[in-house]
């Protein structure tokens, strides 16, 4: 089954709303141009949550050359949760995608495995597209229980998954270490994960974890993008942090993955 490929920016902390509008003011055309040649290639950006809406009515929805999305989301529908944007509210300004569990979220403001499938049910709930993260610390690789760690992550946010939901649902591999530290994983271990990750996601979803999407994410750049992607075919694109930031390099990833379509 072939694959939709992404591309997709985790822009977090950065850029003021003017530089996010002027970054897809040049990210559009060429992405656009990307598609044309595949239209099984899909680039999106994660711009602050106050960017969300701009953002999505500055490129227009057909052939929407760049998909918009949110880096995270409300675990809770609505009410006196003071700061919280909820996943209605995100598909109602025309969010497509809201990226769950990234781990600084999980790290640095204390979200859970239970937290996280939370936000899964909410999301599935509203009918806004999910990029569910899930990753192992450096302690946790180097004490060899990374894949338990990752398959206890997954599961406990697909637990909240309705299988039969037509929301779309991709899956981020995003080890902690890799995040932002200039170290990536090297092919070899983004491919072995993946597999694993592959196996995992058609065991507890036979009818569509064959069909859905593995991103690979952490300190992903134009020059290494390429070697990953030929990892045995298992990587189908990035979440990339640090290097989506420049429209130049973001876009020559983008690029790299539509060669790699091409082949
Ligand atoms: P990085 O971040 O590309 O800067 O390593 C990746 C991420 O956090 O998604």
């Amino acid at each position: 089954m072939s694959r939709t490929l992404w591309v997709l920016g985790n822009f977090k902390q950065n850029l003021l709303h003017a530089q996010v509008l002027d970054h897809l003011q040049a990210l559009a055309p060429a992405t656009a141009a990307l598609r044309n040649t595949h239209s099984s290639l899909r680039v999106g950006i994660a711009p602050s949550f106050v960017s969300v809406q701009a953002a999505r009515a500055q490129v227009p929805s057909e052939p929407n050359p760049v998909q918009v999305l949110a880096q995270n989301v409300a675990a809770q529908e609505q009410g006196a949760y003071t700061g919280e944007v909820s996943a209605p509210m995100l598909k109602a300004v025309g969010c497509d995608l809201a990226i769950i569990g990234h781990s600084e979220r999980r790290t640095l403001f204390g979200e859970s495995d239970a937290t996280v499938a939370e936000k899964v049910a909410q999301c599935a709930q509203a009918g806004l597209g999910i990029v569910l993260c899930v990753g192992e610390s450096l302690a946790q690789r180097e004490a060899q229980t990374h894949v338990e760690v990752v398959t206890q992550q997954l599961k406990a946010a697909l637990a909240r998954f309705p299988q039969d939901s037509e929301v779309p649902l991709i899956l981020a591999y995003e080890p902690v270490w890799a995040i932002g530290t200039g170290r990536s994983a090297t092919p070899q271990q983004a491919q072995e994960m993946h597999a694993h990750l592959r196996e995992e996601l058609t065991r507890l979803d036979p009818q569509r974890g064959s069909g859905r999407s593995i991103l690979y994410g952490g300190s992903v750049k134009p020059g290494n993008a390429a070697e990953l992607l030929a990892a045995g075919n298992q990587i189908d694109g990035f979440l990339v942090g640090g290097a989506s930031l420049d429209p130049t390099s973001f876009t020559a990833i983008a690029q790299a993955a539509s060669e790699h379509l091409s082949q």
